[in-house]
């Protein structure tokens, strides 16, 4: 679908630092003539975009349609992957009366299953022989226990629909993972995403995050970025959606990156078009480097939050232009430019964050952190109530910044973050701290 030869109104859906962060790119896009984004509620959104008057919920996604038409939005970003796997992206490609398409960059609810549900994509990419953890996918939870008792490798256990990136347990001994299908399966903490899980074998190595920008069969690779999904520093704590991430990830080489995207990625897309599913936006691989090679830990149909951050920050080109390139058959043609300097994010979170993150609080020093050359802070989980900046969430900011090394970015990320205070401010102290001694 070809692009109107004027300045293109872009709709963004979503609210955390992820969303911040394509907002700014694309607020500094020179085709863009206004940006309208449903997560205004977030500060740091709400200063870049204008606000949208509509529900933004998958029961009333007409008038969200309507919203659409009326501004003449050319394109649809969605950030997070609860709308993808509802199928907003299905959805709002279109006009009301359905005569008009439009550019969405995020996959259709069919394709967005590789996420929303574990349980398919495992046997997708069994199908294809893609190198991922073997495992087994589980209705019953009875069936599911027994299957613990006798199979004593470490492994690891998955609700196997959406759960805002809580989903996994690595349990620690047998009553733990009972413990983890007791509460998944029958006292149903993540609700219907624990109708079944899937035990799998606990991969050892190295975590990466890829990224691949694509039309369902040709890939714009993105750099390669890690992310650190545990609460606490040297990996310990309970699993959140990503404490902190630095870009490019040192340990991918570039060997290793084709080889992720001649043996995982293209065989997915090919797997996925096989069934009719053409994949459009980005296709986010987690994969960890085994002694036996890369292997895939979990696909999702989104960006990373937080590494989203760091690479939106190394982006030198038009951030409109790639986003449109997906649905703009221009892929294979876009000049996409990079800055040479690593990036690392840092998150704040709130105490009590994951499970039951406090609230409410004061945040002061953001101004003075976002002034810092090279730092951005973007706002996830933030609010303003008569001019004071509150939390609002578990993730609260992240703080991402850029510089010559990995260290020095390290070294900026962390003085911004002293910089912020608010109180049971939570944050991992490694960030990017053991990469930056590795040369690559
Ligand atoms: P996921 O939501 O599937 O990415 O899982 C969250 C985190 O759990 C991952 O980022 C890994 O750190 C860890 N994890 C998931 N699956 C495995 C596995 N098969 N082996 C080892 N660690 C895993
Ligand atoms: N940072 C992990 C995720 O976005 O799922």
């Amino acid at each position: 679908m070809p692009t109107p030869n004027r300045p293109v109104n872009v709709l963004l859906i979503g609210s955390g630092a992820r969303e911040h962060a394509l907002a700014a790119a694309i607020a500094r896009s020179p085709k863009l003539a206004k940006l309208y984004a449903t997560g205004t509620s977030n500060p740091g959104i709400a200063a870049l975009a204008l606000p949208v008057d509509v529900p933004a919920e998958t029961k009333q996604l007409y008038r969200l349609q309507q919203f659409c038409d009326a501004k003449q939005i050319d394109l649809v970003v969605i950030g997070p992957e609860g709308p993808l796997a509802d199928g907003w992206a299905d959805k709002l490609a279109l006009s009301a009366d359905g005569s008009r398409r439009r550019h969405v960059f995020g996959p259709s609810a069919k394709a967005a299953r590789l996420e929303s549900d574990k349980g398919w994509a495992k046997k997708l990419m069994r199908a294809a022989s893609i190198p991922t953890a073997e495992g087994r996918i589980f209705t019953d939870p009875d069936a599911a226990d027994e299957y613990i008792k006798t199979h004593e490798d470490p492994h690891v256990i998955k609700a196997a629909g959406l759960a805002a990136g809580k989903g996994v347990i690595i349990p620690n001994s047998l009553d733990d993972s009972l413990e983890a299908i007791d509460r998944i399966m029958r006292q149903r903490i993540f609700g219907s995403a624990g109708d079944s899980v899937v035990i799998e074998e606990r991969l050892q190595g190295r975590e990466v995050s890829v990224f691949a920008i694509t039309d369902g069969a040709t890939l714009l690779m993105l750099p390669p970025c890690q992310d650190y999904k545990r609460l606490a520093d040297n990996d310990t704590g309970p699993n959140t959606g990503g404490m902190g991430a630095f870009c490019p990830a040192p340990e991918l080489d570039d060997d290793t990156l084709q080889r992720i995207e001649s043996d995982i990625l293209i065989p997915t897309l090919d797997a996925l078009r096989r069934d009719d599913i053409p994949y459009t936006g980005v296709l986010y691989a987690g994969l960890m480097l085994t002694p036996a090679g890369p292997k895939v830990i979990e696909f999702n149909c989104r960006f990373g939050d937080p590494e989203c951050q760091t690479i939106i920050s190394r982006l030198e080109s038009d951030a409109i232009e790639l986003l449109l390139a997906p649905t703009n058959a221009t892929l294979d043609s876009i000049d996409v430019a990079w800055s040479p300097e690593p990036s690392v994010c840092v998150v704040l979170a709130s105490e009590g964050y994951p499970e039951k993150p406090h609230v409410g609080l004061e945040i002061s020093g953001v101004e003075d952190a976002d002034a810092m050359p090279g730092v951005t802070v973007f706002h996830a989980g933030t609010r303003l109530d008569a001019g004071r900046l509150l939390t609002a969430s578990g993730r609260v900011l992240s703080v991402t910044a850029r510089a010559a090394t990995l260290t020095e970015a390290h070294d900026r990320a962390y003085a911004a973050c002293a910089k912020i205070n608010f109180p049971g401010r939570a944050m991992r102290t490694d960030i990017a701290s053991s990469a930056a001694v590795i040369p690559r």
